[in-house]
């Protein structure tokens, strides 16, 4: 299972940035996070946020569709002393979303694409239905074309965007490994529909769904078509009487 988690490792571009991006928005927060980590996979990104931020992570759930990483994720986990929970989770199944409520935080990383366009909906009111008024919602992955119309050039002129963001000894190894084990693919996940159906999906739709939502939604973080998009979720207008 650990040569399934190095694979994972290997292959995400920008992971060491953006992981730090998302710790220090979870710095930011104010008071004890109680959080979700969808589609978490071996749960790095939650090893780093819990080494950085201690017992600040007071729950946290971790939800994805292949039980192997979640089980490979609690036993990594279980030196810290935060509440944990886990959940298979089929991101094209709305109607087995767990049933959460009261969260601050929402992430996110290199895994929404596998959601089909028409169930973006579903799933980004599902993150508004489990988050507290001005909780936030992080979701860090490949999107869409980000210069319609321009992409050639792009990659004539800049091809350093679409390349990892850092290459050191610690990559060639997880990468001389990920080479000799079969990649699993969401395909072969039992009830699971999608693969990479949402990744031509841009910023752009993402954010206008998360606005029709009840977001406040932007992006914060790009280099080339990894981006991060954040959204917080608005207060309910009080009516006065
Ligand atoms: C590229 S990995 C990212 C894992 C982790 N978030 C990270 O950044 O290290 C994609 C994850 O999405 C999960 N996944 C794939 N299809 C899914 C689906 N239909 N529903 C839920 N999770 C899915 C995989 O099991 C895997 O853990």
């Amino acid at each position: 299972m650990w040569e399934q988690a190095y694979q994972y490792r290997s292959f995400e571009h920008f992971k060491r940035e953006t992981f730090s991006v998302i710790a220090e928005i979870a710095e930011q927060m104010d008071g004890p996070i109680r959080m979700a980590d969808v589609s978490c996979g071996p749960a790095v990104l939650d090893g780093i946020l819990l080494t950085r931020l201690g017992d600040k992570i007071r729950e946290l759930h971790l939800l994805d569709v292949d039980s192997g990483l979640l089980e490979l994720a609690k036993e990594s986990l279980s030196e810290f002393s935060s509440d944990l929970a886990t959940y298979v989770f089929d991101l094209n199944l709305p109607t087995h979303y767990p049933h959460l409520t009261g969260l601050n935080l929402v992430v996110s990383t290199n895994a929404i694409f596998h959601a089909t366009g028409d169930l973006l909906p579903n799933l980004y009111g599902w993150c508004h239905s489990v988050l507290a008024e001005n909780g936030v919602l992080i979701n860090h992955q490949a999107f869409g074309p980000f210069c319609q119309g321009f992409d050639q050039e792009l990659a004539r002129l800049c091809p350093s965007l679409q390349q990892k963001g850092v290459w050191d000894d610690l990559d060639t190894e997880l990468a001389r490994r990920s080479l000799s084990v079969q990649r699993s693919s969401p395909h072969d996940m039992p009830g699971s529909v999608g693969a990479y159906a949402g990744l031509s999906l841009t910023v752009q739709e993402h954010l206008e769904i998360l606005r029709s939502t009840g977001f406040v939604a932007g992006e914060i973080w790009r280099k080339g078509t990894s981006a991060m998009i954040m959204a917080v979720k608005e207060p309910t207008p009080t009516i006065a009487c």
